[in-house]
Formats: C-alpha cells, sequence, structure tokens
C-alpha cells in the first residue's frame, strides 16, 4: 500500500504545531511507532499476531497497521469483517467475538470466506452451524474464563467459560465435524506477564478434562501501553513467559494467536489539544472524556497518557514549556460536569490559554470511542515523520 497522500506531514511536533497552530483537536500518526510495534509481534511472538480492529478503526491507522505487517485481523462484528475485508481483501479475518448478532455468522462466512469463531455456550454453537451449514470448513474456539487479576480491565465476566463446560463443547464441536480450538483473554492493560501462564495453565486442565486435540490456541489480548502510573514489564517477559507455558502443552507445531489491540497501535497515536481557559489550578481543554479521553474513566484504570506541553513564542516557533511540574485537574469542552479527566495531570505551573498538551500513546480506545456529544468530534489528523 502506497503513503498516504491526504494527511499533512510534517517532520516534528514542534514543526506541526507552529504550522496549525490547531484550536481544534489533531490526532499525530507516527509510521515509526507503528512498525516498532508490530515487528515486537512478528518477531518476538511465537505465533501469528491479529490485530484486535476495535481498539482503533481508524482508516488512517488501520493502513499503518497493514504497512507495518500484520496480516491477521480479530474482527468481533460483521462491520469490522467488512471493514477490513474491503480495505484489505488478502487480510485473514478471524470473527473473535463469543456472542454474535444473528446472521452476522452467515454473512461473514458466505461472502467474506471467514471460517474462524468463538462459542462460549452451546446455543451459540448451534447457531453457527445452522448459519453456515458447513461444520468441516469451521475453526472454532471455545472461550475460557481466566479471572487473574493481572490487568486494569477483565475480561472475563461477560464471556468465557468454565474449563468442565469448555471442555464439553470442544467434544461437540469435535463430533459437529469443525476444528476445535481454545482462547482466553487475561483483561486488558495487563500489567503480569505471569496471567498468560496461569491462563494457559487453564488450558492444560480443560484439554486434560476434554481429552480432545484442539486445533489451535489464541492467547488473546491484553499486552499493555505506555502510560503513567504503570509500572509496564518490557515485552521480552511476556513473549519469554508464554513461550515458556506454551511448552508445557505439548502440542509442538500447532497453530498459536493472540489477538493484540492496544499493544499494536497504543504509541503510533499523539493528540495535540489546547488550552482554552485557567482558573487557578482547574485547565479548560479543547478535548475530554466524550472525545479522546473516554478510557481514562473507566472503573480500575489508574493510567494516565504521557504528556508535553509546547507554547509558541513570537516568532511563532512551538517549543515546550519550561516549569516545574504541578498538578492541575483538566476538564474537556463539554457542558457535563462528568467530561473531566479522572485524574490531575502534572503540567508545567506556568500554563495558560493558547498553550498545546501533547497526550502521547493515545491510540488505543480513544479514536474508537469518541461520540459527537454536544458538538464535539475530533477528527483532524497529520502525520509526524515518515
Ligand atoms: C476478544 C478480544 N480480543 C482482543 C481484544 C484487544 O485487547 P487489548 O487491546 O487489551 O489487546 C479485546 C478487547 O476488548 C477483546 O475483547
Amino acid at each position: 500500500m502506497n503513503a498516504r497522500t491526504d494527511i499533512p506531514r510534517f517532520a516534528s511536533m514542534e514543526k506541526a504545531i507552529s504550522a496549525l497552530r490547531p484550536a481544534e483537536p489533531v490526532y499525530c500518526l507516527h509510521p515509526e511507532k507503528f512498525k516498532v510495534a508490530a515487528q515486537r509481534f512478528l518477531d518476538g511472538f511465537p505465533g501469528d499476531a491479529m490485530y484486535a480492529v476495535k481498539a482503533n478503526p481508524a482508516p488512517q491507522v488501520l493502513d499503518l497497521v497493514w504497512a507495518a505487517g500484520i496480516r491477521h485481523f480479530d474482527t468481533a462484528s460483521l462491520g469490522e469483517v467488512e471493514m477490513i475485508k474491503t480495505r484489505f481483501p488478502e487480510a485473514i479475518c478471524h470473527f473473535m467475538s463469543p456472542v454474535r448478532i444473528p446472521g452476522h455468522a452467515r454473512v461473514s462466512f458466505e461472502r467474506f470466506g471467514v471460517t474462524d469463531y468463538v462459542v462460549d455456550c452451546d446455543f451459540e454453537l448451534d447457531k453457527l452451524i445452522a448459519e453456515t451449514g458447513d461444520p468441516g470448513k469451521l475453526r472454532i474456539f471455545v472461550r475460557l474464563v481466566t479471572q487473574l487479576g493481572g490487568a486494569l480491565l477483565e475480561l472475563s465476566s461477560k464471556f468465557g467459560t468454565t474449563p468442565d463446560e469448555a471442555a464439553a463443547l470442544l467434544k461437540r464441536i469435535g463430533k459437529l465435524g469443525a476444528q476445535p480450538a481454545l482462547t482466553f483473554h487475561v483483561g486488558s492493560q495487563c500489567l503480569s506477564p505471569f496471567s498468560y501462564a496461569q491462563a494457559i495453565e487453564i488450558v492444560r486442565r480443560t484439554l486434560d478434562k476434554a481429552g480432545v486435540k484442539i486445533a489451535a490456541l489464541d492467547i488473546g489480548g491484553g499486552f499493555p501501553g505506555p502510560y503513567t502510573n504503570n509500572d509496564v514489564p518490557p515485552y521480552l517477559w511476556y513473549f519469554d513467559t508464554i513461550k515458556e507455558a506454551l511448552a508445557t502443552l505439548d502440542l509442538p507445531g500447532m497453530p498459536i494467536f493472540c489477538e493484540p489491540g492496544r499493544a499494536l497501535i497504543a504509541e503510533g497515536l499523539s493528540l495535540i489539544t489546547q488550552v482554552v481557559l485557567r482558573k487557578a489550578d482547574r485547565l479548560f481543554i479543547n478535548d475530554g472524556t466524550y472525545g479522546s479521553f473516554d478510557e481514562l474513566t473507566l472503573p480500575g484504570f489508574n493510567a494516565d497518557y504521557p504528556n508535553r506541553v509546547f507554547t509558541v513564542d513570537a516568532k511563532g516557533r512551538a517549543l515546550p514549556l519550561p516549569g516545574a511540574p504541578r498538578p492541575f485537574r483538566v476538564y474537556g469542552p463539554t457542558c457535563d460536569t462528568l467530561d473531566v479527566l479522572p485524574r490531575p495531570q502534572m503540567l508545567p505551573e506556568g500554563i495558560g490559554p493558547g498553550d498545546f498538551i501533547v497526550f502521547d500513546a493515545i491510540g488505543a480506545y480513544s479514536v474508537a470511542v469518541r461520540t459527537g456529544f454536544n458538538g464535539f468530534y475530533p477528527d483532524q489528523w497529520v502525520q509526524i515523520g515518515n
């Protein structure tokens, strides 16, 4: 895919701010960071990494994920399957949501050739078989519950089943003529590599109960982003721990997948915001929790995006704003009192209207969940570097 020509490019963040002095929020793509993130998985993960499209489905982001070499996609809705197959016809889509809207599996299978699906109960299995009508072509992953506590956001109270029920489902899948497989998700922003080893131990117990040979294992997403307030272990620790745990399954040659969302795109995006008003230690900026900052408000999510502050001098040059950092309450632009970043942000003491706060590593679950509430919808894009 050729580089996009419709996105303004700047050599540096300073150059972008000097040239634009944007009054509206601006998303800044860093192509090099997408490459580094993808390469980590292509080199270090012992299998194929699917990009979890839900983390950021913006076409600008998808193009950079594709250009970085990712070819598998965790598409968890018909809309995502359609989006990916239309944009990248050679992409391999895996429909990795255990509960599907009636009719979606049929269209994914018949029109887009998707053969990987997830279930966590008999009802969804029956529905999947009825809609696709050809179990011999399907690989069906059973989703396990893994309530392990290493992640900021758990993903096992809504989906997943116990080893006993999973074992029964695996047997049924085999009898129906489809290929049985297993999957789990340790939770998002998982700060403990050991959580993956614990989950793989649940896989081992499930396989013992089922007595079935699985055709694949998908260890989900959860790999963390480099936020402030979080001690993020090196990725190598995750990959080494996963490799060691997989060896205990003694299933050489079995296809292994993971479904990183955050880890493939968080660092590739920064956001330029502008300070509109300062009242003592309270700042009002042009984006907020109904825009790019929703994830910060989720219960249990105690991380923040790293920030840098720039001011524009009399010659129009953007420069880092000096000054000792101190805590500020930061409010978004809407009329809602709840539109405030949940934790104070450490910012230079002299910050004021017209200054720019750049939030880094903001690629995950920001663009994806922004709303147009109150008439504010951030959607200006630039690229920094090549
Ligand atoms: C099934 C599934 N896979 C992958 C992901 C991506 O997770 P993460 O962004 O933590 O890697 C999610 C996130 O909700 C998910 O639900």
